[in-house]
């Protein structure tokens, strides 16, 4: 189905002038001129926040940028501390209200390399791959983007005077760049600049290629002190900006945490943390994957819908997160973002969607007729409905073995937690079923249930049984399929089909499922598999549920923390649950708006 959409996210339009200049016709000003484009952003920027001696000082390094543009100032930023054998981390937060689409970044990158010193032609043409290899779908809203175990860049995309009040952090620097105020006044607005002040960490400093005295006068009146400097290329005069009072601490030290469980929240967890240089001690009852997490195979998928629609944005940024940590570590995990058809439900629901549909890129959602979804599947739909083009699947399994190999992650495995108690002078005791107690400042739960915790409420069980039916040589399925279930292409042999939903605890698999699951199929595919008797039981196990569909992640008391209720799509959304717990203990830039906070807080339900 061909429309015309009009996107919500307007991309960036770009020509190259007459002198070379990469010119931006919708603000009728110049993005870069390429001769000494590179020098101005190490000089300007890099050097004009002082990052060079940052990098050796500070464990993490917390930026916002207002006007991420063709990223040469990230990319600098980024290639400045993989050359400086630094292990901080660097945490960059970047506002954009008209990104680039992934093909326009990658020419206009091009161009403007084409000029750099040769020195660093070679890195900065790996960084801007790895980072064309992760470049969101252009959807408004908050896209984090794991580049390596060092540097995470959040992208915003929206308006600054939208986007800035629900960005929550601390911020060790700042980067001003939009275009000039004459052509862009919100980007130098007072209430920017309040926002800017608000989010500022003790000594922060900022830095901007624009002097004009308009801008340091309204800095000034929002407490910053500020001075020119000398700076590189045609543009001599930058803002060198510092904060005058002590606004928030610096970045929280945390040395080593206990996780408890190792499914994927767990494991998640133990990786974000270790990524940063922490020890984690990782305990397990049983074996990693040994509950809801170790089926066979999980479908990642973003549940679709609009703006207001919470769980469609909690979802997208669990599947953004998945497929782009998966692009840069996931070389040994099985997992393919094949795409799925999703069915149409109702009239209504398909109506608002495809109303959504037109305000997104296509390589997001998009509608698609009988035979259209017929074509992408490969076999015979049973309606119309709509396409994802990023959903696909993974084997948790070898996700978690995965996400635990790490030297400074030491399982536990066969080891039940029995007790958690607050001690009053080491944080938490951790009591083990051989009344071995482990003492940790920092404890996070991920357990699935909310049994350690009696402070937490709101969890509740849904056993769920999978089918699955050999591959089927003459009917080869290219994508998944799914409405209120799901099958999946053939994966080792097998389509998998899921899943059942019942409050019990038989852990036994039972044929009346396999059957329940048969009827499944036949409302995707109805002329896939003729008889019942061709389904097979796959595994059993249950989702920890809660009323709102949301997971438990957040705070529940000074140094324990929690990841549990992941419901039916914790292995898509649990691995960016844990960057989102992480950033909150540490107190980093979160990877979403500071509502969520609110919105999963692991006490939501508790009176
Ligand atoms: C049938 C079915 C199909 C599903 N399909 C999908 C899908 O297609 N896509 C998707 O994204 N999600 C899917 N899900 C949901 C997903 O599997 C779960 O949300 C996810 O696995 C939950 O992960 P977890 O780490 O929170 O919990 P679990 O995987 O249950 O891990 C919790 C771990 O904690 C350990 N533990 C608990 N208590 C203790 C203790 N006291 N001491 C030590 N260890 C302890 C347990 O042994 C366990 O290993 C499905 C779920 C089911 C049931
Ligand atoms: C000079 S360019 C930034 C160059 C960029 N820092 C780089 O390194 O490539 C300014 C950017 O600000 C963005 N911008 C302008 N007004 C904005 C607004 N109100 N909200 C968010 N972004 C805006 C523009 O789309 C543009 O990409």
């Amino acid at each position: 189905m061909t429309t015309t959409k009009t996107l919500s996210i307007e991309p960036a339009r770009w020509q190259v002038g007459d002198e070379g200049e990469l010119y931006a016709p919708l603000y009728d000003a110049v993005y870069a001129n390429l001769s000494g484009v590179w020098g101005r952003a190490q000089s300007v920027f890099v050097e004009g926040c002082e990052l060079p001696s940052r990098w050796q000082r500070d464990r993490c390094i917390r930026l916002l940028e207002t006007g991420f543009g063709l990223g040469i100032n990230f990319l600098t930023t980024w290639a400045s501390i993989k050359a400086s054998d630094s292990i901080a981390r660097l945490q960059y937060v970047a506002i954009e209200k008209h990104p680039f689409t992934a093909q326009d970044l990658r020419s206009a990158l091009q161009a403007s390399v084409a000029t750099a010193p040769a020195s660093i032609t070679p890195v900065l043409e790996g960084l801007i791959e790895q980072l064309i290899a992760q470049w969101p779908p252009l959807i408004p809203g908050f896209h984090s983007l794991p580049l390596d175990d060092q540097t995470t860049l959040t992208l915003v995309f929206g308006d600054v005077d939208s986007v800035l009040p629900s960005i929550h952090g601390r911020f060790d620097a700042f980067y001003l760049d939009g275009f000039a105020p004459d052509r862009n006044p919100a980007m130098w607005s007072l209430q920017t600049m309040q926002h800017l002040a608000r989010l500022a960490a003790d000594s922060a400093i900022a830095s901007s290629g624009c002097g004009e005295d308009s801008v340091k006068r309204t800095l000034q009146s929002v407490g910053f002190e500020v001075s020119k400097r000398e700076c590189f290329g045609e543009k001599p005069e930058s803002l060198s900006v510092k904060c005058t009072e002590k606004f928030l601490d610096s970045a929280t030290r945390v040395e080593s945490v206990v996780v408890i469980g190792a499914g994927i929240a767990g494991a998640s967890i133990a990786r974000q943390l270790a990524t940063r240089g922490i020890s984690v001690t990782l305990i397990e009852r049983d074996q990693p994957a040994s509950g809801a997490s170790g089926n066979p195979v999980a479908v990642v998928r973003p549940e679709p819908g609009g703006a207001t629609n919470v769980i469609a944005e909690f979802s997208a940024a669990g599947v953004g997160w998945l497929q782009r940590w998966l692009t840069t570590h996931g070389k040994s995990v099985p997992h393919d973002f094949c795409g799925a058809v999703r069915l149409l439900r109702d009239q209504r629901r398909h109506d608002k969607l495809a109303a959504y549909a037109q305000t997104v890129p296509d390589e997001w959602l998009h509608e698609v007729s009988v035979s259209e979804a017929t074509m992408l599947c490969g076999q015979s739909v049973a309606t119309e409905g709509f396409f994802l083009p990023r959903a696909g699947w993974v084997d948790p399994t070898a996700f978690i073995a995965t996400l635990i190999d790490h030297p400074l992650i030491k399982l536990k495995s066969g080891t039940e937690v029995k007790q958690l108690s607050p001690n009053a002078t080491e944080g938490w005791c951790v009591e083990l079923a051989n009344h071995e107690k482990i003492f940790s400042r920092y404890v996070a739960l991920a357990t699935a249930f909310a049994d350690l915790s009696s402070s937490v409420d709101g969890v509740d069980s849904a056993r769920g049984q999978l089918s699955v039916v050999t591959e089927r040589v003459d009917k080869p399925l290219r994508a998944i399929v799914c409405r209120d279930g799901y099958v999946t292409p053939a994966i080792n042999g097998v389509h998998t089909i899921g899943a059942t939903i019942q409050i019990d605890d038989d852990a036994k698999p039972r044929s009346e499922d396999d059957l329940e699951n048969f009827h499944r199929l036949q409302r995707l595919l109805p002329d896939f598999v003729s008889d019942a008797n061709e389904l097979r039981s796959g595994r059993v196990s249950w989702r920890a549920t809660t009323q709102d569909r949301l997971p438990l992640v957040g705070k529940i008391a000074e140094g324990l923390y929690a990841s549990i209720g992941h419901g039916s799509r914790g292995v898509t959304c649990a691995p960016w649950c844990a960057e989102f717990l992480v950033t909150q203990m540490l107190d980093e830039p979160l990877p979403i708006g500071s509502e969520w906070i609110e919105r999963l807080h692991p006490l939501r339900f508790s009176k």
